[in-house]
């Protein structure tokens, strides 16, 4: 995308999953110019309450993974800020931000254990927008690893982009690893689409890549490729299966 559009507009995300897609960013950037001088930058999450300089906070997770490690510009990175005084009117300033970088090219997102997008909890709306999201228990638990195990340390809220922004992208990319992902990978393609299954709404989108290694397509593979009439599935090289809807 950024070889043939160098001024994509980029939507990433932080968690474990997309570890080796940046250092493999890196690498390129490294190892073959890949230039991110003119790439525009928009963070797919941030926790509410925790300062850029907190280790947890998706500012440094970012910073640490790629923005530090490649020729990224300042002036074209753009994270919610979690510690702003008004929590609806960053929100509301996110979306105009992105709407005034021309939208979102690629949006890169993972998936919770429970189906959430971003920190898109079971049944929030199919269309919201950026919002102030309260993280499910859930996902407070799957999340008190980086915590040092304390789920009281997790935040209880962030600032998401909405499955609606999501939605609005012209690319998406899902990737899932890890057998514990398998049954939400299942459910979003399979089961109907329903806001208790948040990542299901990515099926109502026209351009969407899913990449799962193999224990992530561990159900699909058994059940439901047959099921998917209208999407095509292919195995590649680098992940057990690709799923583009
Ligand atoms: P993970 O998080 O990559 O750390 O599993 C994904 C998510 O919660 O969206």
């Amino acid at each position: 995308m950024l070889r043939k559009k160098p001024h994509a507009v980029l939507g990433l995300p932080t968690g474990s999953t997309p570890i080796p897609m940046y250092k493999e960013l890196v690498r390129l950037h490294i190892k073959e110019g890949l230039d991110f001088s003119h790439a525009i930058f928009l963070n797919l999450d941030e926790y509410i309450g925790l300062p850029k300089t907190h280790s947890q906070s998706y500012y440094y997770y970012m910073q640490q993974y790629l923005f530090t490690q490649v020729n990224a510009k300042a002036k074209n990175i753009y994270i919610p800020s979690g510690i702003a005084k008004d929590i609806e009117k960053e929100c509301a300033k996110y979306e105009d931000k992105i709407r005034q970088v021309g939208g979102i090219d690629l949006q890169v997102v993972g998936i919770g254990t429970n189906g959430h997008i971003g920190f898109c909890e079971p049944g929030v709306s199919l269309s919201i927008a950026t919002h102030k999201a309260t993280l499910a228990q859930r996902t407070r638990k799957d999340n008190a690893r980086f915590f040092k195990g304390d789920v009281s340390q997790v935040p209880t809220h962030a600032i998401s982009m909405g499955l609606g922004t999501v939605r609005k992208a012209k690319k998406i990319i899902l990737m899932a690893n890890g057998q514990k992902k398998s049954q939400a990978i299942y459910k979003m393609l399979i089961e109907p689409i329903t806001t208790h299954m948040p990542a299901s709404a990515l099926r109502l989108h026209n351009n969407v890549t899913i990449l799962l290694d193999k224990a992530a397509a561990q159900k699909l593979k058994k059940a439901v490729a047959p099921n998917i009439k209208t999407n095509r599935i292919h195995i590649n090289a680098l992940t057990a299966l690709t799923v583009t809807l």
